[in-house]
């Protein structure tokens, strides 16, 4: 559905009755990583898996913008929702707008899933080879993305195994708005460090990642879990990045076991 906030339009998926589970996708994709994850909960919880502004069906803007305005976006759709408090799952880029959710509307949130995602900036030389990035996105369009991303995603197994997955992966790619790509380079070429923030997450939290991750590797996910008090730390076996689409069931069994026992 279409959702009217901030001047401007989000496309939104709003299925099934319960607690509200918000999910966050990550850059180059939408809502539609999250597919199994929305046809699984749906029949235990609310999930709401909107499209960042400029990405997937969402409308885009003109300006330039930054984390913040996700997270602003997002805490303007619970507000037209009606959601008054939300689990929020966020994979990688969205785990950046999650961060800015906590620092923003931290009452809003009752327990957190990082998904893939890391809370220190960028270093100089990532901010550079974003701004290459976002050259090319804007000489070549979105199959830059495809071509540099596509291959970090996924796991050998399932480039192997799942060929029509990774046919899948890429048209959701091919599918972007490079401009809506440009924006979101950038903003997370300049996202503000979030580590400071980690000791004092006090909501039931989880952090998930996949064992062969090039792009935030076993370590940085450990070290993210041990930052922040009583947090879970979870590593799917035989996945790269995008570990809810390469290992569905076992990325669904392990967030439905944590909001079992938070009693979410
Ligand atoms: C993502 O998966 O959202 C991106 O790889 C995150 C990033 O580029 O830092």
């Amino acid at each position: 559905m279409q959702v009217r906030i901030n001047r401007l339009t989000l496309d939104v998926t709003d299925k099934g009755q319960g607690p509200a589970l918000l999910l966050l996708h990550g850059y180059p994709l939408d809502h539609r990583m999250w597919e199994a994850q929305i046809e699984f909960f749906r029949h235990t919880h609310r999930v709401i898996a909107p499209d960042l502004r400029g990405m997937g069906q969402s409308e885009g803007c003109s300006t330039n913008i930054n984390i913040d305005q996700y997270a602003d976006d997002i805490i303007a759709l619970l507000d037209e929702l009606g959601i008054n408090r939300v689990t929020v799952a966020g994979f990688s880029m969205g785990g950046y707008v999650l961060f800015a959710l906590l620092r923003k509307a931290p009452s809003r949130i009752s327990a957190i899933v990082l998904v893939n995602t890391r809370a220190d900036s960028d270093t100089l030389e990532g901010q550079r080879n974003r701004l290459e990035a976002s050259q090319h996105l804007l000489e070549h369009g979105a199959s830059s993305a495809r071509q540099a991303m596509l291959s970090k995603l996924l796991s050998d197994t399932t480039v192997h195994d799942q060929p029509q997955l990774v046919d899948q992966v890429g048209s959701w790619m091919q599918e972007q708005t490079p401009i809506g790509l440009v924006h979101a380079q950038l903003a997370m070429a300049f996202r503000p460090d979030s580590t400071s923030m980690l000791a004092s997450i006090k909501v039931p939290t989880i952090v998930i990642g996949g064992e062969h991750d090039k792009i935030i590797p076993p370590a940085l996910i450990k070290q993210l879990a041990s930052s922040i008090p009583n947090a879970k730390y979870r590593l799917i076996a035989e996945t790269a990045h995008l570990t809810p689409v390469e290992k569905p069931d076992a990325f669904n069994n392990l967030l439905s076991d944590f909001l079992g026992k938070a009693h979410i």
